[in-house]
């Protein structure tokens, strides 16, 4: 590597070299246990929208390497409801932590972050924008199941628009050799810019709306939520809710490939089957669990111990 790595803002920021060192330490942690590396760091978390996953499992990494975790809690305790603005409870929180994780609505909101706490900051989702350690597993997680990204035809499926896991990771995997077919309802189809850096890139992309047409082709099947609280418009919601829905009766009757891997990031409401769940297919429990290694990989290089 060359740069040092002080903040993870965005998947942008990291080119093939950078995405494989990322997951090479990562595979490095997840081998060797290393219970000691964080001691006397403190992770500060400020959640401001909801999560298991992510909050979980970076308090998880941060505690396994040695560090301490301090959680900001639920915002409606917090001096928010004071009317005290995010910058000023950033600035606060940096005094009392070595490094934050931040979840929040706003897109940019981490990038403000980093901005005015001085401290390494690590975007744990920001908007419909960006959720870079979502992608480093999910590449992770790919690695693991197909023994590495290139010459992968890849299907995105669901809310496409509004999704910041599938933006993050048609961006990393723009790097690497791989399809991408973007599967969604003709309203939520991927926004522009993402096609965009695609064809800057060269990279092969198809849109389609009828999912069984390019099941068979796939190796792996990325689905995701269609993410109620992002829509403005109630009715909007409604009309594409039920769009998809990915069952072991689908695969047989398309006809997938052995290899195929199912991917979500979770959580999942109707969109996949729980009768998945027993089969090779499903993989997005794993995937979950490998946002253990991956976060500690992270917070160790942005905290100069990588
Ligand atoms: N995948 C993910 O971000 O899950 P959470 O919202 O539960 O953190």
């Amino acid at each position: 590597m060359g740069r040092p790595i002080t903040s993870v803002i965005s998947i942008r920021g990291f080119d093939r070299k950078g995405i494989l060192y990322v997951l090479e330490q990562s595979g490095k942690m997840e081998q060797r246990p290393h219970p000691r590396l964080l001691q006397g760091h403190v992770l500060g978390l400020m959640f401001v929208e909801v999560s298991t996953r992510t909050r979980l499992s970076f308090a998880s990494a941060m505690m396994r390497l040695g560090g301490q975790v301090l959680d900001f809690g639920d915002p409606e305790r917090s001096s928010f409801k004071k009317g005290e603005g995010l910058s000023d409870t950033i600035r606060v929180m940096a005094g009392y932590c070595d490094v934050i994780a931040i979840r929040h609505p706003w897109e940019g909101a981490a990038r403000l972050a980093a901005e005015v706490s001085g401290l390494p900051v690590i975007n744990a989702g920001d908007g419909a924008n960006q959720h870079p350690t979502q992608t480093f597993l999910d590449l992770y997680t790919i690695q693991k199941t197909h023994g590495g990204i290139d010459g992968l035809t890849v299907g995105f499926l669901g809310d496409l628009r509004y999704s910041r896991t599938v933006q993050s990771l048609a961006g990393a995997m723009s790097h690497f050799d791989c399809r991408q077919c973007f599967i969604s309802p003709e309203s939520l189809r991927a926004p522009q810019h993402v096609l965009e850096e695609l064809e800057e890139r060269g990279v092969q992309h198809e849109q389609f709306s009828d999912l069984g047409e390019v099941l068979p082709q796939l190796d792996i099947l990325y689905c995701t939520r269609i993410q109620e609280e992002r829509f403005a418009d109630r009715l909007e919601y409604e009309q594409v809710k039920s769009s998809y829905r990915v069952d072991r009766a689908l695969l047989e009757h398309c006809g997938v490939k052995e290899t195929l891997r199912i991917m979500h990031p979770l959580p999942r409401v109707d969109e996949l089957s729980e009768d998945l769940d027993a089969t090779p297919y499903a993989v997005y429990f794993q995937q979950a669990r490998n946002g253990i290694p991956v976060r500690q990989a992270l917070l160790a290089m942005v905290l100069g111990k990588l």
